[in-house]
């Protein structure tokens, strides 16, 4: 009657998993809640963009695409999910990767050119467009 008991929740806790990746969540909404609250020291830092554009097309692309625009391993980056994703999200995920789905952990990669390339991904402050010339 145990094991039956036993069996009954792990089944149940399967179908819980199944639902919870079938309802698309990834590996941003899984990063520990302290994690997630962490501020990005570089917010808004335009030379930080520029930065970690060259970073990204330097270790990123080959999976993610030049300029995090298309699916190649990886999924495509230039998402209003990853856009709006908390910047400490976004550095853990870098940092610790997704080894067993093939997203690669990059803790050795300087933690100011993690950031870096978090501000390039949330685009940082855009400047206001400028103003078009009068006709
Ligand atoms: C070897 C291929 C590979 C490389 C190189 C790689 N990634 Fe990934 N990345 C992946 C895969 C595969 C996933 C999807 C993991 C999953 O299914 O949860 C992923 C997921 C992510 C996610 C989470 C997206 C989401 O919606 O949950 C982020 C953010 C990310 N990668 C950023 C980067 C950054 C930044 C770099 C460079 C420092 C990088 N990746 C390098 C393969 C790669």
């Amino acid at each position: 009657m145990r094991n039956r008991l036993a069996a009954g929740t792990s089944i149940a806790i399967l179908f819980a998993a199944l639902a919870v990746s079938a309802a698309g969540i990834t590996a941003l909404d899984r990063v520990p809640p302290k994690a997630r609250l962490r501020p990005n020291p570089l917010e808004g830092n335009p030379a930080a963009v520029a930065a970690g554009a060259k970073l990204f097309e330097q270790h990123c692309a080959v999976c993610h695409a030049p300029g995090a625009k298309n699916r190649l391993r990886g999924p495509a980056l230039d998402s209003i999910q990853v856009r709006d994703a908390p910047p400490g999200a976004l550095f853990w995920v870098i940092t610790n990767g997704v080894v067993r789905r093939g997203m690669p952990p990059w803790s050795k990669l300087p933690e100011p050119q993690r950031w870096q390339i978090v501000t390039f991904l949330t685009g940082g402050e855009m400047p206001p467009p400028a103003p078009r010339p009068a006709p």
